[in-house]
């Protein structure tokens, strides 16, 4: 049995400790929802606040170049793609998920050969990654298959134009083998999309390791970015001035400061951006990133992993009566950073209940309660507090209460 005191000693022994001081988190708030909006960094408010004063301010246009401007969704995306296993130059920190999907699956498909026009998704796949390739496969003349998870190696082997995943489920937190599944694609002749919105800064990823094609991501969620922050796009360097995106904006053209009327793509991942950036977004994202930058990949998998074995074996222990079933694989290589439960009845009501005693995770329809754990700010004393407010939820029956059975439109 695990005791409140084995937890502290986690915590006294525990090298990250210090990182949650660069994090401005509310007195009596366990967050257990970074895997949806990290939380806001100490340092971003008043970078925020120069940028807006001195850059923009002072600065005016002339920012664009002396302040750096310009360069911001290549310099920042390079800093994205250390986390992820990209070399130099192949990740642009641009636009949302959703529209850099569209981007690079419309890239995919404009080569796919003469093979089977087939993307292959997974039903629970996030549902922008599959109405993004819904409606581009219809425009294309492809067909959008979506399988359960253990089906995904046999539809591959039957012939597909482009496998398209989410590394780590938003619902499950179940996390594919990108290298396994990437070779078996590329073996049937296949390329490969991956979206790493619940990975980056979640777990170690190696894109380049793993021989991917393409792949997209969030900059709100791990990343801690902000709200609405620029999202991530990377494209191998194999391919990244082999097709032209569909999004054929001044952003992506060769030279778009000679206005000329006909649209040139710049070389390599550049040609991937669109429009004007969102410039106070990027600075944001770029504290964000600071965040994740003051230590490494493997520290944060270790303790991610040390936290989220926690979770489960303590509400194993201390919630066993009350319904609740792991989602979540318990093996490590199949986990992302997220444990899942699910309840029959009453998944939304208890969660509601836990945010308004501060511990914040999210439901996900129709049954998920969702808890992140974000290594860079949280304890285990902070999970040994979450799984006591859980279990005073369910033995007390505070989740019927009415006003936590009223949903919000935002769940
Ligand atoms: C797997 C996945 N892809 C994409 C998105 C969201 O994309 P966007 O930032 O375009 O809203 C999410 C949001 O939670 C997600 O979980």
């Amino acid at each position: 049995m695990t005791t409140l005191q084995d937890c502290r000693a986690l915590d006294a022994a525990d090298p990250l400790r210090p990182l949650r001081d660069l994090f401005t988190l509310p007195a009596g708030v366990t967050y257990l929802d970074g895997n949806s909006l990290g939380p806001l960094p100490r340092a971003t408010a008043a970078r925020v606040a120069r940028t807006i004063d001195e850059e923009w301010g002072e600065g005016l246009i002339r920012s664009w170049n002396s302040a750096g401007w310009f360069e911001m969704p290549q310099r920042i995306g390079d800093r994205i793609g250390q986390l992820v296993g990209a070399k130099a130059g192949e990740t642009v920190a641009t636009d949302t998920t959703s529209v850099n999907l569209y981007k690079v699956l419309s890239a995919a498909l404009s080569v796919a050969g003469s093979g089977p026009r087939v993307v292959l998704s997974e039903r629970s796949n996030f549902p922008t990654d599959l109405y993004i390739a819904e409606s581009l496969c219809r425009e294309r003349g492809f067909q959008l298959v979506l399988v359960e998870p253990d089906a995904i190696e046999a539809r591959i082997a039957e012939g597909i134009a482009v496998l398209m995943l989410t590394h780590v489920n938003y619902r499950t937190g179940a996390m594919h083998d990108m290298a396994r599944l990437t070779a078996l694609a590329h073996a049937h002749g296949a390329l490969v999309v991956w979206d790493l919105a619940h990975s980056a800064g979640a777990v170690p990823v190696d894109l380049n390791g793993a021989d991917a094609d393409f792949a997209v991501g969030c900059g709100y969620k791990y990343l801690n970015g902000g709200p609405g922050a620029p999202a991530f796009l990377w494209v191998h360097a194999r391919h990244a001035s082999r097709f032209v995106q569909p999004l054929s904006g001044w952003w992506g053209h060769a030279e778009p400061f000679e206005f000329t009327p006909g649209y040139r793509p710049a070389e390599g991942v550049t040609r991937y951006l669109c429009g004007t950036q969102t410039v106070l977004g990027m600075v944001a994202l770029d504290c964000g990133l600071d965040t994740l930058h003051a230590t490494d990949m493997a520290a944060l998998r270790r303790k991610s992993l040390a936290l989220t074995d926690l979770f489960i074996s303590l509400v194993g222990q201390r919630c066993a009566s009350h319904g609740l079933a792991l989602v979540t694989p318990r093996e490590h290589a199949k986990r992302g950073s997220q444990v899942c439960l699910s309840r029959e009845e009453g998944a939304y009501a208890i969660v509601q209940a836990l945010i308004a005693r501060g511990v914040i995770g999210d439901f996900r329809a129709p049954d998920i309660l969702r808890f992140g754990f974000t290594p860079l700010y949280l304890g285990f004393e902070d999970v040994w507090n979450a799984v006591e407010h859980l279990r005073d939820v369910m033995d007390t029956r505070e989740w019927q209460q009415p006003q936590f059975n009223r949903r919000n439109a935002v769940t």
